[in-house]
This record gives structure tokens, sequence and C-alpha cells, in this order.
């Protein structure tokens, strides 16, 4: 056994000296950019994008690596919850030599979406019922899966039967419930060996009779379904309400928007993939996506709350930067601004199709990207990683400067008799609002508060971030509140996992002065200028002197 100073001493040496790096809490450091037609930094990233793409299409090579431009064509179409901010489409040669379908790419043509109808079935389903249901298991819906329960039971046999009286509607809208992937259609690999052929021929064991899938099996003998029409449901509850004109359930009768650059067949975009249907059969454009996503930022059909739900993890992946919604794909990117942004996506893919819709919740902006051609998959991702890696910097830098030119300076106490004072800030690269200084009453209260919450002599850095609660008020006045995040300067190495440097929602809301927190700081708006800050804690008001 070791003594005990040889580990203070192994302690010591195995931890280098760390800077310090703020923890804001997860979620937006200023609030979310507006006026973003005008925004110079985001026109200027917009203008690069345009170019990158023009060069992408001609060449085929993109900075994440090359796609089959003279195949593929695709369209991009970025969004804030009022407008679209950008929309630029590729229409690849083999397009135009083709008959049937548009010969250029509009933000209206119609795509497959894939998978990308999992977020729009699972919309419907919150719109349609709510997610009080989430938690019901599916077999008080469909009674022959209970009995298929009672038949095979995974109390007595967990490794033969599915274990259905357990599997919840929110487990099914999460990949989470543990049941196999598309039902026999679309994988199966009888369905992909040459017709008349022996299975033994490519070394498979011929099967029984009754092994083979007696629905669903290919595209032509769909299993049964019952009650109200789905279709209609996705129509009348969802596309018709938002206006998505250019989106179905199935084949649109009329293809003269339709994108098929190996034509109608080859392509898919006429098969019927049957049951298969809400989860990656959808037909929509750019256009009608935008309007979809931009519903769900406005929270036009579910309230405020239902979305904050909806927009959440279920589970994470074995890749760090990847977690699960219902059915969101949400990453987390580490390095493209000072903070980590979520990126809640859903991709889908479906023959010659490939989709992809974002929103990026700090920013109140997102992408759709739709591809048709050949190897749609990696365009997609491509073009993904480079909208992303082109909007979120700029995105960022724009919404620090405009939280800069609204709140930095200083608010000082009109009272002359009470020297109190804060100055606000904002640093190249990094998050929130800085509290440059801080005196109350004559005292530097930043070493107060280093010594009253931390004990500690090293200063404190404290940032204020927005909460987005704002009461409106007449005339253009507003009360808007931002919460601080109090961190000590006396930085303890990133340790092991359970001593790490960042761990601040643990420590919010913590302190208070006679019941008012001391992370509690409100902003005063009049005629649409920011007048003043009151430290609630400190019961003052100090007005903005610069
Ligand atoms: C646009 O591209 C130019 C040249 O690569 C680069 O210097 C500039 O920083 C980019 N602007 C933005 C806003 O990304
Ligand atoms: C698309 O891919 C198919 C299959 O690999 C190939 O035959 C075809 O030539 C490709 N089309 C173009 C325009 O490259
Ligand atoms: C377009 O059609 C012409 C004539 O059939 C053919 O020569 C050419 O290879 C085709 N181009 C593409 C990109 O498919
Ligand atoms: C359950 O078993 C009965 C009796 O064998 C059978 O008739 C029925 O089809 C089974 N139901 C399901 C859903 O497997
Ligand atoms: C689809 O499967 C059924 C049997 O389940 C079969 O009779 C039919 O020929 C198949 N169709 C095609 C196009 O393979
Ligand atoms: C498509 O055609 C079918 C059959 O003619 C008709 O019932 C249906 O209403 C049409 N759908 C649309 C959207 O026009
Ligand atoms: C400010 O400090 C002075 C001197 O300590 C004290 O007399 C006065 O009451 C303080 N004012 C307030 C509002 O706390
Ligand atoms: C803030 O108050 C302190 C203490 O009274 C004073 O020294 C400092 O000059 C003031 N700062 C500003 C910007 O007014
Ligand atoms: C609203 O603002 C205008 C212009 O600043 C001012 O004349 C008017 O009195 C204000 N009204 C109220 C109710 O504060």
């Amino acid at each position: 056994m070791l003594p005990i100073n040889s580990l203070a001493v192994l302690a010591a040496s195995s931890l280098a000296v760390s800077a310090y790096k703020p923890c804001p809490l997860l979620g937006p450091v200023f609030e979310a950019p507006d006026s973003l037609c005008e925004a110079n930094i985001f026109q200027s990233a917009l203008r690069n994008l345009t170019a990158t793409l023009d060069y992408a299409g001609r060449s085929g090579v993109t900075p994440f690596g090359k796609i089959p431009s003279e195949a593929t064509s695709f369209t991009v179409g970025i969004f804030d919850a009022e407008s679209t901010l950008f929309s630029h489409q590729y229409s690849s040669p083999a397009l135009k030599n083709d008959t049937a379908g548009v010969k250029t790419v509009t933000e209206d043509s119609v795509f497959r979406i894939g998978s990308g109808s999992k977020l729009i079935t699972v919309y419907l389903f919150l719109v349609e019922v709510g997610a009080q249901y989430w938690s019901h298991p599916i077999t008080e819906f469909l009674p022959i899966l209970a009995e298929a329960a009672q038949n095979c039971s995974a109390t007595g046999n967990p490794v033969d039967c599915i274990d259905w009286e357990h599997v919840t509607l929110g487990s099914l809208a999460s990949h989470v419930s543990g049941i196999p992937r598309d039902y026999a259609a679309l994988f199966d690999l009888l369905a992909r060996l040459p017709a008349g052929m022996s299975p033994t021929t490519f070394g498979f064991p011929q099967l029984p009779a009754s092994d083979y899938p007696t629905c669903g099996y290919n595209f032509t003998n769909f299993c049964g379904e019952d009650g109200r029409s789905f279709e209609d449901m996705l129509q009348t509850d969802l596309f018709d309400k938002l206006e998505m004109v250019h989106s179905s359930y199935s084949l649109p009768n009329d293809t003269s928007d339709a994108v098929m650059p190996l034509g109608s067949v080859n392509s898919g975009f006429v098969a019927n993939i049957g049951l298969e249907g809400p989860v990656g059969g959808y037909y929509s454009s750019q256009s009608d996506l935008i309007k979809m996503a931009q519903s769900i930022m406005d929270s036009k059909l579910l309230t405020p709350s239902e979305t904050r739900q909806w927009m959440k993890p279920v589970t994470h992946t074995s890749n760090l930067r990847m977690s699960v919604g219902m059915p969101w794909e949400i990453w987390r990117s580490t390095d493209l601004a000072s903070h980590e942004v979520e990126i809640y996506t859903k991709s889908g893919d479906v023959f010659s199709y490939s989709s992809m819709t974002v929103i990026i919740p700090d920013y109140n902006v997102g992408f759709v990207v739709l591809a048709a051609g050949n190897s749609t998959t990696s365009t997609v991702e491509k073009i993904t990683d480079l909208v992303v890696a082109t909007i979120i910097p700029a995105l960022e830098a724009t919404a620090r400067e405009q939280t800069r030119q609204s709140y930095a300076g200083t608010y000082t106490s009109a009272d002359a008799s009470l020297a109190s004072n804060i100055t606000l800030v904002t640093r190249p690269n990094e998050p929130g609002l800085i509290v440059d200084s801080w005196y109350s009453n004559g005292t530097d209260f930043l070493s107060i508060i280093a010594a009253a919450v931390y004990g500690s002599d090293a200063g404190v850095d404290i940032r204020l971030y927005p909460t987005n609660l704002v009461q409106q008020g007449s005339n253009a006045t507003a009360r808007v509140q931002y919460r601080a995040v109090i961190e000590t300067l006396d930085t303890a190495p990133d340790g092991g996992l359970f001593t790490p440097d960042c761990q601040t929602w643990a420590m919010t809301a913590i302190f208070s002065y006679g019941f008012v927190g001391l992370e509690d700081f409100l902003f005063e708006v009049v005629g649409g200028k920011v007048v003043s800050l009151s430290p609630r804690a400190l019961r003052t008001t100090l007005s903005k002197t610069t």
C-alpha cells in the first residue's frame, strides 16, 4: 500500500495546471440572433456557402470529401422561425437528361424523404393524441400483440419472445423498444436472392415455407391495415394545416414536380413501401419541410412545453456526440462555437433519395438538405457538415455582436450616495455577457462573492446567460431575465471522471441574499433600448450609462 503522502505527490504531479475555461449551462449562451438578413457576418458566411456549394456542383469537391455531382442533385434551405434565409439548388447533368419530372430542381421540387417521415409521424402523433400516451404499452392499442405476448411470454422465455407488454409507444418512437427493425420488406435477404435460384447456391440453407414472411415480404403484398386511414389523418391534420402542398403520404398524382434522376422506377420514386410508409415513405419538398420545422420552432401545433419535452434526448449512443430522441438524432458540436451546441436532426434514406431536417435551438435557426441520385446518404452528410461548419460560427458571432450592442456597457447607481456599478463586456470566442467589474456601494463585489461563495481569494468569473424569460410591456418596454453562472478562478485541473472542471449545472441557483438568488439579473428595456440592470439580490437598479 502506498503511504498517504505519496498519493498526494502522485496526484500533484499527474495533474497539470489548467487555464480557466468557462462552463456555461447547456443551451444558448446569447439570445438567438435576429435580423439575420441584415447581419453582415452571417450574410458573409452565406456568400461563402453559395461559393462552396457552386464549386461542389461543378467539381464534385467539398471540404468534407467528394460527392457524385454528375449524378446527384441537391437542395439546401436555411431558415429561422419566420423566413427562409438561404435557398440553393443544384441540378445534375443526369437529371437534365431525364424525361420525367423536373429538369431543374427548385425549393418546391418533390423528393422522397425516407426516414425523415418518422419525424413527421411522431409530430402527427403529438398533434393528435399527445405525449401522455408515450408511457402506454402498444398492447393497449393492438390487442393482437397482447395475444402474441400470451402465446409467447417473455416472462417465461425472454430469449425467443418479444415483451410486447413493456413495449411503450415512446420506446417505439425513440428506437429503444428492443424489437427488430423493418419487419421483412426492406432488408430480408430472402427478398434479395435472384428469383428462381436456390438459396443453397449462395450458402444459405433452404427455409421451410413457415419461415417465409406471410406479408410485407416485398413491396407487392402488404400487411393489412385497420381503422381510420392514417393517410387521411396525416393529410388533414398536418399537411393541410401547415399548407405543405408538396407533401404526401403516397405517390403524388402529379409528378411534374418530382425529382427522378434515374427515371421514375429506377429512382424509386413510384415504389410503394406499404406499412413502412409512416417510417420511410413520405414525399416532400424543401419548402414544405421548412414550414414543418418552423411550426415546431414556433410551437404552432403543440404547446411550448410539449415542444420542449419533445426536443430532448431519450438515450445516449456509443458515440459521445450523438444521442437519440423521438425520433431525433441529436448531435453535439464541441468545436464550432464557444459552447457545446446541440443540433436536432432527422436524416432519411430511401432508394436514390436522402433527406436531412435540422433545428439548432440555441440560434433558433434550422436547415433542410435533400438529394436525389447516387450516393445520396454521404452527399447529404457532407453537405450537412459543410452547412453546420459554415453557419454555426457565424450565428454565434452574430449573436455575440448583437448582445454586445444591446447589453454591454456600464450600469451605475442613479443615487450618487450609493457607489454601485457593473460593467458588462463580451469577448471574442467566449460565451455570455461577462461581468468585467462589479462594485456595490464602493465595495469590490467580485471579491466579496469569491469569498462568500467559494471561500477563495482567487476571484470569480461571472457570466450572464439568457433565460428567454421576457415580460413584454406596452410601448416597446420589456423586462428581460438573465441568469448568472458564477465560477471560481481557483481552477482545479480537470481530473478524473468524478473530478471534472465543468459541473456548474449542479452549482446554479444555490446562493441567495434574503431569498433572492445571486444569479438573478433583470434588464429593463424601453423603446427597444436596454436602460437598466438590476442585480436583484442587492435590491438595486443601475442605469445604463455607456
Ligand atoms: C469566407 O471565406 C473566406 C475565404 O475562405 C474567409 O476568409 C472568411 O473568413 C469566410 N467568412 C465567413 C464568415 O465564414
Ligand atoms: C449511378 O450509379 C449507378 C450504379 O452504380 C451507375 O450505373 C451510374 O452510372 C451512376 N450514374 C451516374 C450518372 O454516374
Ligand atoms: C445524356 O444523354 C446523352 C444522350 O443520350 C448521353 O450521351 C449522355 O451521356 C447523358 N449524360 C448523362 C450525364 O447521363
Ligand atoms: C395465439 O395462439 C393461438 C392458438 O395457437 C392462435 O390461434 C393465434 O393465432 C395466436 N395469436 C397470435 C397473435 O400469435
Ligand atoms: C411478393 O411476394 C409474394 C409472396 O409473399 C409472391 O407471390 C410475389 O410473387 C412476390 N412479388 C414479387 C414482385 O417478388
Ligand atoms: C389522386 O387521384 C385519386 C384517384 O383519381 C383521387 O382520389 C385523389 O383525390 C387524388 N389526390 C389528389 C391529392 O389530388
Ligand atoms: C453605503 O455604504 C455606506 C457606508 O458604509 C452606508 O452608510 C450606507 O448605508 C450604504 N448604503 C446602502 C444603500 O446600503
Ligand atoms: C465603479 O465604482 C467604483 C467604486 O466606487 C469606482 O472606483 C469606479 O470608478 C466605478 N466605475 C465606473 C465605471 O463608474
Ligand atoms: C409611449 O412612448 C411615446 C414615445 O416615447 C410617449 O410619447 C408615450 O407617452 C408613451 N406612452 C406610454 C403609455 O408610456
